[in-house]
């Protein structure tokens, strides 16, 4: 069975980057993953330590079993104001409460950095962020692929074959840290 690619971008604009990244990545990954696209990041309520308790609020639910019934999670956040998204913040503050097994803590997890300027503190943040959640950080799957708008074709992908390549770089470093391995993408398939 192929493993569950849960793939979280920290963009809610429409001309996302680090969105079109990600639905690249989940066409790319389709062969050797089940990706899906986390899509619930703007309907969360702002986090309440007072509203982390049963029944949790109905989108905090959906992310916390999305992320359950991920194998692994792979991010694209930008960075505004010198930091994380606060809206990106939110999911993650969300994600850390959760008592389950298959929460975040030890989870195989990278990221796609689509910043055409770093974005160096956001991603600072982002590491420690992930290291408070006890997630699993694959350092060899985390790799910059810098898009502007203009990448992004009609489809609301990325065509450019360098980022089509770091992505399946990226998938293949990441399948190393799921049991069982699946079949690692191609090279090939970066230049369909
Ligand atoms: C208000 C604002 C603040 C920003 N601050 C930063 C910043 O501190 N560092 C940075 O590298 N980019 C910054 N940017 C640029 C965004 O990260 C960039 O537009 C990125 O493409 C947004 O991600 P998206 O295309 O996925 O929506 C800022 C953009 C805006 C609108």
């Amino acid at each position: 069975m192929r493993p569950k690619l849960l793939l979280v971008s920290g963009s809610l604009r429409e001309r996302s980057t680090n969105s079109a990244v990600l639905r690249t990545t989940e066409r790319l990954a389709h062969s050797s993953w089940m990706p899906v696209l986390y899509r619930g990041m703007g309907d969360l309520p702002p986090f309440n330590p007072d509203c982390d308790a049963l029944p949790l609020p109905p989108a905090v639910a959906d992310l916390r079993a999305q992320i359950q019934e991920a194998d692994v999670v792979l991010f694209s956040v930008p960075e505004y104001a010198g930091d994380l998204p606060g809206a990106f913040k939110n999911v993650l503050d969300w994600c850390i409460g959760d008592p389950s097994s298959r929460s975040l803590s030890e989870k195989p997890v990278a990221w796609l950095n689509a910043s055409t300027r770093g974005a160096v503190h956001a991603h600072e943040s982002l590491r420690r962020v992930l290291g408070y959640a006890n997630a699993t950080l694959v350092e060899g799957a985390c790799l910059s692929t810098p898009a502007t708008e203009s990448l992004i074709g009609d489809d609301g992908e990325i065509a450019d074959p360098e980022i089509k390549q770091s992505i399946v770089l990226a998938l293949s470093v990441l399948s190393a840290s799921v049991s069982p391995l699946p079949t690692p993408c191609s090279l090939q398939s970066a230049q369909q």
